[in-house]
């Protein structure tokens, strides 16, 4: 596991710059170096489904794609974002290599969980709570992306993300730190795998530096208000695991930081950046973020901003050419250094020498794997098996679930059959279609027992639909209820100020549960939802984000009982929406109100309790398990030594489990409130049917560690409590004291 080492410890050393790069930077002209600082979308070979197509828009008028191959062959592009294919990956390469320097192009792409193999949403996949796994799904995504000719991608997310509101919580690890943090350093290790110059490696870029997810409000692009001990605290450590896991690049936020942009701002793009986290790479800014200094009102205009942002710390324009058009002027001027200059400069060219892009260009542009090398079945296999991990049983009241043998099932809902919707809001090159959908999984388990009726679309009611679906259910023994987002309801620029399931698909709801027959609801989101009626009291709940090539399968699996669910929340489900921002690991305020408590004049609303309706960490197999309370093996910790706690772990079931036991630390005074619970480790076991295993956790000063007011990490002395739980809100405490 990744220890969230002091934000004041130096990350791995930054290689030193080859004779190579400092021959080439002696001999280029300022065009040429300010041209490998230019990332342009790729009209040559432009994103099937762009994200934000208005990004284009944001470049200078140009003859796009001619324009491209005459700027790449003056060696005035560094890069391309969003082009896949390797013929003319290799056109444009040729082009690059014609240019006086021949310097060759780097292909970068959002590939954040799949390019044509879909995983899981990365909040899905972070419901297994298992790093390993997203470090194999990313290096098959690699393997996949480097097929077309790709060598870069814009991923991980790691944004902590506390408001559910915020469409980009399905990019993410969710809320808590270490988690994202643990995932942050696995998908780097993925994507860049052993050998950078393998041609399946690829350079990770995780994003967005820093602070983006908490936006005031939980909308996009809002402002934030990080004070500089909670940056350090909550936002920076999963960078800091990244970067420490050899990360290459970085990309700058589009969000302000009490008042200061985040792709303008020094202190946090050099000086934290790289003076504190010890990050050794490039920076990139995200679309147009350097541009967007301007409506930020941060910059007079685009000559202003180009100079603001690089100053700062932003070596590469994704965009339209913006350092392209004003640095040249601003080295002339001298507003901006040449030293400056140089040095973003050699950070690009560094990590396309790390990639082996110089001894071999065409490296990840080979004809033959692009044939062979997408949709593998080992990589749908994986796709499988990470769908399923993915899964989250909520609640299963009478073991409605595993469904009986020989029961007649009606799939109701329009997610239950909808290839559109399989693959979530980052899948730019998915296939619609090549998903296999739930219903498609359960007509060949269940044959003729199956019944399928859409009863609503996803956002609006169907004609009839209702009385359809009422109808299909009436002939059934148990409803599958497939409802909850569609993919274009999450990701970027898709904040929900009401996280619910809409309205139709809540009538539907209403409408089968008055027929009194068991319903087991399965849940597609990019977000934890608010819960609501039939929904909430549905009699099991499986919440299966956006679950990829594989989630028909995957879920099949687990609702007939082939697969047991054992994911857990990544994201706490609150009561109502109104609670966001919500997260487990919240400080205790000075009214709190204890279990039991009345709950008159303590921090609460007047209509939700201040709780999770399912916590961060939850989640059920398909048999019980008990945690024994849990017991230290000292009742002091003395610097530089350490402690263990450990706690029996029962199957009280019937059936095997995988668990997930989670360790919860709470510092119970301290120079600054803490929360009340904070992970620190998990461990996955498995349980046999009655099976019991002493599960154990070490303890040490750094597990301790937070970030004071004088925002250096230490550890105080003083009483801690501890949990070994399967959940933020299960368990019974142990304790122990650091001594001074
Ligand atoms: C988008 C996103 C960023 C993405 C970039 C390129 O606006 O904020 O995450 O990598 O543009 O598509």
């Amino acid at each position: 596991m990744v220890a969230l080492a002091g934000i004041a410890d130096r990350s791995l050393a930054a290689p030193s710059p080859s004779a190579r790069v400092e021959s080439l930077l002696a001999r280029m002209t300022v065009a040429e170096k300010i041209g490998q600082l230019t990332l342009y979308p790729d009209d040559v070979r432009p994103t099937p489904r762009p994200i934000n197509p208005d990004i284009n828009a944001q470049a200078e008028a140009r003859e796009r794609a001619a324009f491209q191959r005459s700027e790449i062959a003056a060696g005035r592009v560094g890069a391309l974002l969003g082009g896949t294919g390797v013929a003319l990956g290799r056109e444009l390469q040729r082009l690059a290599l014609s240019s006086r320097l021949g310097i060759p192009l780097m292909f970068g792409a959002d590939i954040v969980h799949g390019l044509r193999t879909i995983f899981p949403i990365p909040l899905g996949l972070a419901a297994s709570f298992d790093p390993s796994l997203a470090e194999s799904t990313a290096r098959a995504a690699a393997e996949e992306m480097t097929a077309v000719g790709v060598h870069w991608t814009y991923a991980p997310m790691i944004d902590v993300a506390r408001d559910q509101r915020w469409g980009r919580v399905a990019e993410g690890s969710g809320e808590d730190p270490w988690l994202t943090a643990q995932f942050a350093a696995a998908y780097v290790r993925g994507f860049q795998g052993d050998d950078l110059r393998s041609a399946t490696a690829v350079a990770s870029c995780p994003k967005h530096f820093a602070g983006y997810s908490a936006a005031i409000g939980g909308m996009d692009y809002n402002s934030t208000d990080i004070t500089p001990r909670e940056l350090r605290q909550t936002y920076l450590p999963p960078f800091k695991a990244a970067f420490d896991a050899g990360a290459l690049t970085v990309m700058a936020g589009f969000n302000d930081i009490d008042g200061v942009p985040a792709s303008g701002n020094r202190e946090l793009m050099t000086d934290i950046l790289r003076g504190e986290l010890g990050f050794a790479g490039f920076v990139v800014s995200d679309a147009g973020s350097v541009e967007e200094l301007l409506p930020h009102g941060f910059a007079s205009d685009p000559a202003d901003a180009a100079a603001i942002g690089f100053d700062a710390g932003v070596d590469m324009n994704m965009g339209g050419g913006l350092y392209k058009t004003h640095l040249p002027g601003h080295l002339a001027s001298g507003r901006v250094s040449m030293e400056r200059l140089d040095a973003a400069v050699r950070a690009v060219l560094m990590v396309k020498e790390r990639l082996g892009l110089f001894d071999d260009p065409f490296r990840s542009l080979d004809l033959e794997r692009e044939r062979t090398g997408i949709r593998t079945p080992a990589g749908l296999q994986l796709a499988e098996e990470a769908a399923r991990r993915s899964v989250v049983l909520l609640k299963n009241e009478s073991n409605v679930l595993p469904l009986k043998p020989g029961a007649r099932v009606a799939l109701i809902g329009p997610l239950g059959d909808d290839p559109a919707h399989m693959d979530g809001c980052w899948a730019p090159w998915a296939k619609v279609g090549e998903a296999v959908t739930l219903a498609a999984a359960l007509r060949e388990r269940l044959g003729e027992r199956l019944t399928i009726a859409k009863g609503s679309e996803i956002n609006a009611p169907i004609e009839g639909g209702i009385a359809a679906a009422v109808a299909a259910a009436t002939q059934a023994d148990v409803v599958v209820l497939a409802i909850g987002e569609g993919q274009d309801m999450s990701g970027e620029a898709k904040s929900r100020t009401e996280i619910t399931v809409p309205a139709p698909q809540q009538a539907l709801a209403e409408a089968i549960a008055a027929l009194g027959k068991p319903v087991v609801a399965v849940l597609n989101c990019g977000r934890a939802l608010a819960l609501e009626g039939a929904v909430r009291d549905a009699d099991a709940i499986l919440v299966a984000w956006f679950l990829g090539s594989r989630g028909g399968p995957a879920l099949a699996d687990i609702l007939i009982g082939t697969a047991a669910p054992s994911g857990r929340l990544p994201v706490s489900f609150p009561h109502r929406s109104g609670q966001q921002p919500f997260y487990y690991n919240h400080r205790s305020t000075g009214r709190p109100q204890q279990p039991g408590e009345r709950p008159f004049f303590k921090a609460r609303y007047l209509d939700a309790p201040n709780a999770a309706l399912y916590p961060f960490g939850h989640g059920l197999g398909y048999s019980r398990i008990a945690y024994d309370p849990p017991v230290m093996d000292a009742a002091e910790l003395r610097r530089g030594g350490s402690v263990t706690v450990s706690a029996v772990v029962r199957n009280t079931g019937a059936r095997p489990v995988d668990e997930v036991a989670q360790l919860y630390i709470q510092d119970v005074t301290a120079s600054i409130t803490r929360p009340v619970r904070e992970l620190k480790d998990i461990q996955r076991i498995t349980l046999a049917p009655g099976e019991a295993r002493s599960v154990r956790f070490a303890i040490t000063e750094a597990d301790l560690a937070f970030v004071s007011a004088d925002l250096v990490r230490r550890a105080e002395a003083g009483l801690f409590r501890v949990w070994i739980a399967g959940s933020s809100a299960e368990g019974e405490p142990a304790s122990f004291t650091l001594l001074a």
